[in-house]
């Protein structure tokens, strides 16, 4: 399967410029079976407050960014893995949504919010999900969902064989420890981070970590990109690879669990 990920900076609030920049980039490069791209990557990471949500909000699957990629999957018949600022009812969720050949496949609403995004977005309040795109199955979770291991173990006993990872990440640990993510699942793990630095109003400036990867279930870092430029990183992977769950002769990794005796 080759997997592709766009490190880019997204233009703050102007949904119809980086929709642009997404559908140009997918375009250029043909044969990608599935796109990571980073969180919120429509409208931008830095907001004052919730009013400033209200305009850039979307429902899924109707609006601009559905109706674009639906679009895009269904002519390019790839498969699209990408943060979206999305409205339910009259909470707000940091969420990120799924599209494959023409179709809108799901959504994952963010359960780990970080930081200010606590005073605008609400958290998540279902498991998270796999997608299964031809024979492989998909995990998705975001961002700072990676700090509490929990999120990535649920996605590999679920079946996960590569987990999806939209991003804005601004702490430095991160792209370290998603290794110990695959290691530890024996899975294969995208992140999908952003560049740049948002100042947006009286907030204080944020700037975002790059050096996006693709990472094998032996933690073997296959692919990773600059910390601060726009670029795109392309990987072939074998997604069945995620299947051997064999450490050892005498390990399992699943098999060797003893859930009985962890106070989780
Ligand atoms: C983050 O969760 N965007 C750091």
């Amino acid at each position: 399967m080759r997997i592709g990920v766009f490190q880019f900076s997204p233009k703050w609030g102007d949904i119809g410029y980086n929709l642009a920049a997404i559908s140009d980039t997918i375009f250029y490069y043909k044969g990608v079976e599935l796109w990571v791209l980073p969180e919120l990557c429509t409208t931008g990471y830095v907001f004052e407050s919730k009013k400033d949500l209200e305009p850039l909000a979307e429902v899924f699957p109707s609006g601009k960014t559905s109706e674009a990629m639906e679009e895009v999957t269904r002519t390019s018949g790839t498969t699209v893995i990408m943060g979206v600022l999305e409205k339910l009812g009259e909470n707000y969720f940091n969420s990120a949504a799924v599209f494959s050949k023409g179709f809108f496949m799901g959504i994952y609403r963010k359960i780990h919010l970080f930081n200010e995004e606590k005073h605008l977005f609400t958290p998540g309040f279902e498991s998270p999900p796999v997608f299964r795109v031809k024979d492989v199955k998909i995990g998705v979770m975001i961002c700072f969902d990676w700090i509490f291991p929990e999120v990535a173990r649920t996605l590999a006993l679920s079946g996960a064989m590569i987990i999806a990872h939209p991003a804005n990440l601004v702490l430095p640990y991160c792209q370290d420890a998603m290794i110990t993510r695959s290691i530890e699942n024996r899975v294969f793990t995208v992140t999908a981070n952003r560049v740049g630095t948002e100042q947006i109003g009286s907030k204080p400036p944020v700037t975002f970590t790059g050096k996006s990867q693709i990472v094998s279930p032996t933690g073997e870092r296959l692919g990773v990109l600059s910390e601060n430029e726009e670029n795109v990183l392309i990987v072939d992977i074998d997604p069945s690879e995620a299947l051997d769950k064999n450490i050892t002769k005498l390990n399992n990794l699943f098999e060797d669990r003893n859930p009985d005796v962890y106070k989780l």
